[in-house]
């Protein structure tokens, strides 16, 4: 039977695709065409997951103020939104592509008010109800400014204490407070280097790879989990408690690399679902953000191009 699968980010994003003739610091530049997508990290894996046919549900803080225009963009994905209200608008984000060099700039413009407190006791509680019809838990991304240092490691202790798979693709304090025992902790962490890095600086105080190996095994040892750490074009890390080793991605010349590592983590989810291998769901998963490096879309496995024509 398939699983349901709960995604939650505490940061949604508006994100406006724009295509430059070129780009140019202190120039006027008149875009030829962008595209307008519901993003930020849990939306992006979600509408890959729904791509991959998986029944998959993400849950986000909408701001009241634009919350329409997020919902009417998810709805015409076919994403299912679990929406927690608050006052705050959902940030923007820009991609600058340029045609000329085909270099892809992110702009995120982060709103400035913070989330009130009683967002946070409300997601929590929207949050609980949500893990009752679900078999796997995905969290992803920053939290908005205003949610505390507990909110993360609380939903992850939650899942656990349910039996359910989490997967972590976030860092810093959120993380490392993730880690309460042998079985109170995420299952599978799906980070990059310098995340890793962020996260346990201890790990690299000697720069050999195998070292990060050395200690990333060290981890599996304590924890029983699984970590599986991307680097760009760079061989990909993994270490489980029943394989590790080295996947070498195959790259592509990208026309948009934003949410690569979204449509990573939402193949390598979907590949341990099937009870592939971590060495397989790997590969997979990295096809997948091939996928999606040729596409405007971020998080997109489709490859949906522009929608707008600027004229
Ligand atoms: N241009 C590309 N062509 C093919 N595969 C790519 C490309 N860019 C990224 N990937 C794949 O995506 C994986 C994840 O990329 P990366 O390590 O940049 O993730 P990330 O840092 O988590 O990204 P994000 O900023 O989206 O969170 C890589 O290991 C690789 O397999
Ligand atoms: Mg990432």
């Amino acid at each position: 039977m398939k699983k349901n699968i709960l995604v939650v980010g505490l940061n949604a994003v508006i994100q406006k695709t724009i295509i430059l003739p070129f780009f140019k610091e202190d120039a006027v530049i008149r875009a030829n065409r962008y595209r307008v997508d519901a993003a930020g990290k849990a939306t992006n894996v979600c509408r890959v997951l729904t791509q991959l046919g998986q029944n998959t549900a993400c849950l986000t803080p909408v701001g009241i103020p634009n919350r329409q225009e997020f919902m009417d963009l998810a709805k015409s994905d076919n994403l299912t939104i679990i929406p927690v209200k608050n006052p705050v608008r959902i940030r923007n984000c820009y991609t600058l592509i340029s045609q000329e060099t085909g270099s892809a700039t992110e702009v995120i413009v982060d709103e400035p008010e913070l989330i009130e407190p009683q967002v946070e006791t409300e997601t929590l509680q929207i949050f609980t109800q949500a893990l009752k019809e679900s078999d796997v838990l995905i969290i992803t991304g920053s939290k908005a400014k205003g949610f505390s240092e507990k909110i993360i490691p609380e939903m992850v202790k939650h899942a656990k204490e349910k039996g359910i798979i989490v997967f972590a693709d976030y860092r810093g304090a959120d993380l490392k407070n993730s880690f309460y025992s042998k079985q109170i902790r995420p299952d599978y962490i799906k980070i990059n280097q310098d995340e890793l890095k962020l996260t346990f600086p201890e790990f690299f105080k000697d720069l050999n790879q195998n070292h990060l190996e050395k200690s990333l095994d060290s981890l599996v040892k304590e924890y029983g989990n699984t970590y599986i750490i991307t680097n760009g074009d760079q061989d990909t890390i993994y270490s489980s408690p029943d394989e590790s080793g080295r996947c070498i991605p195959k790259m592509v010349k990208a026309i948009n690399h934003v949410g690569c590592g979204d449509t990573f983590l939402a193949g390598l989810v979907d590949g341990i679902l099937k009870r592939q291998t971590l060495k397989v769901s790997i590969d997979t998963a990295g096809n997948l953000a091939a996928k999606n490096a040729l596409s405007l879309r971020p998080g997109d496995i489709w490859q949906a191009q522009d929608d707008k024509m600027n004229v």
